[in-house]
């Protein structure tokens, strides 16, 4: 091993470049990020790109600089292979291919749907747990079975980020809509704490073990359009989309036998999303646990944490084995660490 045993994490997917590390044991240290913000419109992939190239040297000096390391003690490289936008990988990877080469270090491509998981199993402390992973572009109810995490409910079409986003900005409101959403929701709560969801009431979004989106925000952007207050449209629509994801959540749970629940991407940031899963966990006799949220979106300690389980079983990444897959799946990645 060359260097101080670090773990450098290069996360690029898509909206944010972000550097994270591992030290040689894989205990997390805090990512250094920059996301990128349009003035208006939804997240461009060159913009982004181009956006990433421009920050990444001053985010790598700032990584360092916060921990005091020199770049030689960092041993390996981990990067995000994919899935995410093609532009935003390929900025990611090549600044880990350029690290790789001048600091002779092993490069370590990883999936960033596993990486979301890896990071809120170390942080929870659960074992073996059901994941709702609920990002900008992805919606899955995920477990671990023979060896690799499976996807057994996923969205039939946008991911439940993207589609809160979008209704955000039909109202206004920058990227990244889901925390004004929220934001919004319990000030109308607060304020009409004796709601009831008549004139409020949008689509489910539950289809077997999978979910779908789309129909649920037209229908809300169609509530606002009709005059109803934007609190109560944002409380609807979360209590309607977070009781679906929850649902099949607990139904992942009764078929796989599985008594813990782990909350990933984003969209896990919610408190509302939160305390349902602790609600629907306790009447299931189980437990819910949800990362910090800084480790719940996109991050670079996440990929050095999955960099470090991989190269702890021996899987590094050949320069030739280095391209980006926008499409890679969850159950794509062999789950071999303990
Ligand atoms: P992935 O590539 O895994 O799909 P991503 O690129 O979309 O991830 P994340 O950082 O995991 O990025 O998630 C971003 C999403 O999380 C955005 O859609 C944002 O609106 C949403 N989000 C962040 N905080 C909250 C919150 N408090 N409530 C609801 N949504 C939130
Ligand atoms: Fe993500």
């Amino acid at each position: 091993m060359t260097g101080g045993g670090w773990t450098l994490g290069i996360e690029s997917t898509a909206h944010t470049l972000s550097f994270g590390l591992v030290d040689k044991d894989g205990i997390p240290y805090p990512s250094i990020s920059d996301t990128v913000r349009p003035d208006k419109g939804g997240i461009h992939p060159r913009e982004a790109a181009d956006h990433h190239k421009e920050v990444a040297p001053e985010l790598f000096r700032r990584i360092l600089t916060e921990n005091n390391l020199t770049p030689e003690a960092i041993s390996n490289i981990a990067f995000s292979q994919g899935p995410g936008l093609g532009p935003c990988l390929r900025i990611g990877a090549s600044i880990a291919r350029g690290l790789s080469n001048r600091l002779d270090a092993p490069l370590i491509g990883v999936n960033h749907c596993v990486a979301h998981i890896e990071i809120g199993r170390q942080q929870c402390g659960c074992d073996d747990p059901v994941l709702l992973y609920v990002s900008g572009g992805n919606t899955q109810v995920i477990a671990r079975l023979e060896g690799r995490y499976r996807v057994l409910g996923e969205t039939l079409d946008i991911g439940i980020g993207n589609m809160l986003d979008k209704f955000a900005r039909a109202q206004g409101i920058p990227f990244p809509g889901g925390p004004v959403i929220e934001k919004l929701a319990s000030e109308w709560l607060i304020q009409n704490p004796d709601h009831s969801m008549e004139g409020l009431e949008l689509p489910y979004a539950v289809r077997g073990m999978d979910l779908a989106f789309s129909g649920v925000l037209t229908a809300a952007l169609k509530l606002v359009e009709n005059g109803q207050a934007l609190g109560a449209v944002c409380w609807s629509l979360q209590e309607h989309v977070f009781s679906a994801c929850v649902e099949v959540a607990e139904r992942a749970l009764s078929h796989t036998g599985k008594s813990e629940l782990l909350l990933g991407g984003g969209v896990a940031c919610n408190d509302r999303l939160r305390s349902m899963c602790e609600i629907m966990s306790v009447e299931r006799d189980s437990q819910s646990f949800a990362p910090p949220r800084m480790y719940c979106i996109d991050n670079g300690t996440m990929i050095a944490r999955l960099g470090w389980l991989e190269q702890q079983v021996g899987r590094i990444t050949l320069l030739e084995k280095s391209a980006i897959d926008q499409y890679l799946r969850t159950d794509q990645t062999p789950i071999n660490w303990a």
